[in-house]
This record gives C-alpha cells, structure tokens and sequence, in this order.
C-alpha cells in the first residue's frame, strides 16, 4: 500500500481541565468537547465506580458520569454494537486523525467542524460491487464541483483524494457496499464564518450492504415540502433537511418517495434520486439536469440506454421540461440513482402508471446497470487492491 498523504491537523492531546476534586489524568483530543460548563455544579461519578467526587448536586436530577477518552471510546463502541443496524461501518478516513481506522469507537467527527453546526460541507458516494468501485471518478469529480460552488477547497488533490478513497476501502475489505465521504468546511470554531477554520477536512466511510437489489414496483407521492433552488439543488451539500423531510411525508403516505416539481411546475426529482419515463410514443424521457442534481446514475443510464434505441425497443432517448400530465399518463415512470439504481413506480398520487406493474423498459435498464456494474469497462469500475 502507497503511504497516505502528510495529516493537515494532527491534534495535540492536552489533559482535560476539571475541578479538584477530579483526577485529570485523562487525556483527550482538542477537538473533542464536553458538553456543558457546569463541571463545578455537577455531581461527578468516575464511571469505573471508583473515587466519586461530589460537587454541589443541587441543580442535577441524574447523575452524568464524567468519561475519560478510552472511556469515552469504548462506550461508542458499545453503543454501536448495540445498535443492532443492518448496516455495518467497515472503515473510516478521517484527515483530522489523517488514517483509516477500522474501530467504530473512533468513528467520528469533530463537535467544531464546520459542517456539523453550520453544514458548510458537501458529499458523495460510490457503490462498491465486486471489489470494484462504481463509476468513482464520476463522482469524484462532482464532489469536486461541489465543493467549488460551497466554496470549499479540498485538503489534497484529486490524486490524493482518489488514492485515500481506494486505500479506506481496502482496508475495510468490503467487496459489496458502499463509500460515502465528505469535504467540509473544516474545524476551528463556532462562528458562522469559515474564517477560523485554517484546513478544509475530508472523511469517507465504507458501509457494507450484502442486501440485493429490489426491483418490485413502488408508489410515489407529490412533494409537498418545497425543493432546494437551482444553486443548492444542483450541488450536493450536507444540507439534506428538505430531502429528509420529503421522505418522511413519502412514508407517512405509505409511499416510498415524493417527488418535488421545479419552480415552474416541471417534475424535478426525487430526494435522492433522479426520475425518468417511458412515454406513450416508447421515448425514453428526464428531466434535464439544470435545476436538479445531475445524477452519475441517471447519466450512465442515458448512455446504456443507447443498446435498448438499437435493438429497437426504445424508440428515442430524449432529455427536457417534463409536465406532470405527461409523466402521470406514461407508459413507465422509474427512479434512478446509486441508492436505488433502478426502480420502478406503479403509482403517482391516485394515477395508476401505465398497466400498474413493473415495464419492461425499467426492468432492461436495471438489468443493464446492474451488468455494467459487475463487468462495465475500466472507465466505470475502478478495482480495489485488497
Ligand atoms: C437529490 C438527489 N438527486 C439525484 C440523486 C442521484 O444521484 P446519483 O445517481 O449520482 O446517486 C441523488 C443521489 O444521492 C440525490 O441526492
């Protein structure tokens, strides 16, 4: 394995400052915070049970253990396995502690950075298939342009960046899953401006998903939660209130997606994912990219789709405004994206699509997706040397 690049901010461990009445022998990283400022009034329990130390408790109802970091650590670690997710974190990157580590306990972010509490950060990610990354220069590149447009510049080139990407993934070992990571703003403070924050920092983490890909048909409902504008919709920041929300009115309507109209009352896309049909003249038709985000799914569907206009099967493939009464009385409707690839919709609001079951068309393009994940050429899978 090549070294990894030199860590832009290496945190000094400084002992932690408590009352007397505490031993502080423990240290922690600066960038690790205590929350509150009432150490002085707080009743404080070593939590190994030993040497309590009793501060005027008058103002406490529970008593809240005072940790050191291993303490700390630990007890994340055990959180985590806890937690009993069907996701498993298999590796982190972080260019706070510049590594990887493979031990949840110390899979986290600074308090202070920038993109916690301002979220003045953006994201990616990239499915992992085979021991293959998919499609990862695509996006990286658009992590990239992302970060430009937040203003943020990277901690190392895109060299560096792609290798820290391929490396956290090796190390992690997972064949089938996914990367997700991060460029953010940076630590430093709490103000609103960047300005404090002297090292931009990036994060991945490889998630691993043996779950295999669904293709039963889904309802979609219309979003009633306002889309992101153009210049935030277009990129892809950690400001995904909107998108989450979005979801959650989908689900509270025993749906599995909402779908948000542009500014002009357009379809635009779904909150992670972009949206294309099958027209009743057998077109394949999406939204144009100009005020969503481009997905990197969305657009290699466009191109294998190419195979399906050869063999006949599609009679065009066609990119532009799409009027809700058209998307509504298509043939198919589907969803496109890393997450779900593609997936399609029975249903839209009370408008049963096309006959109500899966197309033909979703079920190729899944189909060739899925194909050119597994055996698509170098431009598109990137091979991770475990
Ligand atoms: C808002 C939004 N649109 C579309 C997409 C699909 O993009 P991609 O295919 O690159 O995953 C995503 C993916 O996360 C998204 O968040």
């Amino acid at each position: 394995m090549a070294s990894l690049p030199t860590p832009v901010s290496q945190n000094r461990l400084v002992p932690i400052a408590v009352s007397d009445h505490v031993d502080a022998s423990s240290v922690v990283p600066q960038n690790l915070f205590f929350s509150g400022t009432g150490l002085r009034k707080m009743r404080i329990v070593r939590s190994s049970g030993q040497a309590e130390a009793f501060v005027d408790s008058s103002t406490l109802t529970t008593d809240v253990p005072l940790l050191s970091c291993l303490e700390a650590i630990e007890r994340i670690r055990t959180n985590r396995a806890n937690q009993n997710s069907k996701q498993q974190f298999l590796a982190m990157y972080s260019s706070i502690f510049g590594g990887i580590t493979t031990d949840p306990g110390a899979m986290v972010i600074p308090m202070d950075d920038h993109m916690v509490h301002r979220g003045h950060g953006v994201f990616d990610t990239a499915a992992i298939m085979d021991g293959h990354l998919y499609e990862l220069d695509q996006h990286l590149d658009r992590i990239l342009k992302s970060a430009s447009t937040a203003k943020i510049k990277p901690p190392y080139d895109r060299q560096s960046l792609r290798r820290i990407l391929i490396q956290t993934v090796s190390a992690s070992k997972c064949r089938k899953g996914s990367l997700r990571y991060w460029l953010s703003a940076g630590v430093g403070d709490f103000q609103l401006s960047p300005s404090g924050c002297h090292q931009s920092a990036f994060y991945a983490i490889v998630i691993q998903d043996e779950s295999p890909f669904v293709s039963t048909g889904v309802k979609a409902v219309t979003s009633s939660i306002p889309i992101k504008p153009p210049q935030f919709a277009t990129m892809k920041s950690v400001n995904y209130l909107p998108n989450v929300l979005s979801k959650m009115e989908a689900e509270e309507n025993d749906a599995y997606v909402a779908i948000w109209l542009d500014g002009d009352g357009f379809i635009a896309e779904g909150p992670n994912m972009n949206v294309a049909f099958v027209t009743e003249e057998n077109e394949l038709l999406m939204p144009q990219f100009d005020k969503i985000l481009s997905g990197c799914t969305a657009k290699r569907i466009l191109t294998l789709a190419e195979a399906l206009v050869r063999e006949g099967k599609l009679r065009a493939i066609r990119q532009g405004n799409v009027t809700v009464e058209e998307g509504k009385k298509a043939e198919e409707m589907m969803l496109i994206g890393s997450g779900v690839l593609v997936r399609p919709v029975v249903q839209w609001d009370e408008q049963v699509i096309g006959d109500g079951n899966e197309g033909p068309i979703t079920q190729a393009l899944l189909n060739l997706i899925l194909e050119d994940m597994k055996s698509g050429p170098p431009t598109v899978r990137v091979p991770v040397p475990y």
